[in-house]
C-alpha cells in the first residue's frame, strides 16, 4: 500500500460500504480517516509489525471514527465546542465503532474493534472509555492516537485555528507521556519530518483550504 493512497477505497465488500456510509454522513471525517490510516501505516511499518498486525492497524485506522455514524447531526456537525452533555454523546463513538466493526466479519475485525474502542485512551490513564493506561492500551490504539492527534491539529476546525507543523509538533511533544506513548512519539517525530504527511505536502494551503464542516 502506497503512502497517500486512498486505502479505504481499496477494501472490499462491507468495508467499502462502511467507508461510503461514513463519507455520505460526514465527508470531512472520511478524509481525516484516510489520512490517519496513512500516518498509522507509516508508524506501523517502522515498528516492523507483522502482516496480520498491519492488517488490523489498517482496518482500525480506516474506521477509527466509524462510530460517529451513530452521533446525532446537531452534535456531529456542531460548528462550536461541545457542552458536557454533547461531549458525553460524542465520546460514545469509540464504543459504537467497536460494535460496528465487530459485526463486519472481516479478517481481523475482532481485534480491530478492540483497537477502535481504545483509540481515545491516554497513556497516563486519563482517556476514555475505560481509562486504560500504558501498555494496557492496545499497541495499535496508541499508534492511531498519535496519527489522529496530528491530523486533527493539521486541519482547521471551527473551534481551533489552523496550526503549522512546528506548532503541532510542540503540542505533541508536550503530550508525550501524558496523552501519548513516549516511545512511539519519539519514533513519530523522526518519521514525520521526512514523510509526505507534513501539512505542506498533504493539506491544501491555509489560503485555499476550506474551513468548517460540510453544509
Ligand atoms: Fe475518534
Amino acid at each position: 500500500m502506497k503512502q497517500g493512497e486512498p486505502v479505504c477505497q481499496t477494501k472490499q465488500g462491507s468495508a467499502r460500504a462502511l467507508s461510503l456510509a461514513l463519507s455520505l454522513r460526514d465527508r470531512l471525517t472520511q478524509l481525516h480517516s484516510e489520512r490517519v490510516l496513512g500516518l498509522s501505516a507509516l508508524i506501523g511499518r517502522r515498528c516492523a509489525l507483522e502482516p496480520a498486525a498491519m492488517a488490523v492497524l489498517r482496518l482500525a485506522a480506516c474506521f477509527h471514527d466509524i462510530g460517529k455514524i451513530g452521533v446525532p447531526d446537531h452534535i456531529l456537525l456542531k460548528p462550536a465546542r461541545f457542552d458536557p452533555e454533547e461531549w458525553d454523546v460524542m465520546k460514545g463513538h469509540a464504543e459504537m465503532g467497536q460494535r460496528i466493526i465487530a459485526e463486519t466479519g472481516l479478517a481481523g475485525a475482532d481485534e480491530a474493534a478492540r483497537v477502535i474502542r481504545h483509540h481515545h485512551e491516554h497513556y497516563d490513564g486519563s482517556g476514555y472509555p475505560d481509562g486504560l493506561a500504558g501498555e494496557a492500551i492496545p499497541f495499535c490504539s496508541r499508534i492511531i492516537s498519535i496519527a489522529d492527534s496530528y491530523d486533527a491539529m493539521a486541519e482547521s476546525r471551527p473551534y481551533h485555528p489552523l496550526r503549522s507543523h512546528s506548532q503541532i509538533m510542540d503540542i505533541l511533544q508536550q503530550e508525550s507521556g501524558g496523552k501519548h506513548d513516549p516511545d512511539l512519539m519519539r519514533l513519530f517525530c523522526q518519521l514525520i519530518e521526512s514523510s509526505d504527511f507534513k501539512p505542506h505536502a498533504l493539506y491544501p494551503s491555509a489560503e485555499g483550504r476550506e474551513t468548517g464542516l460540510l453544509p
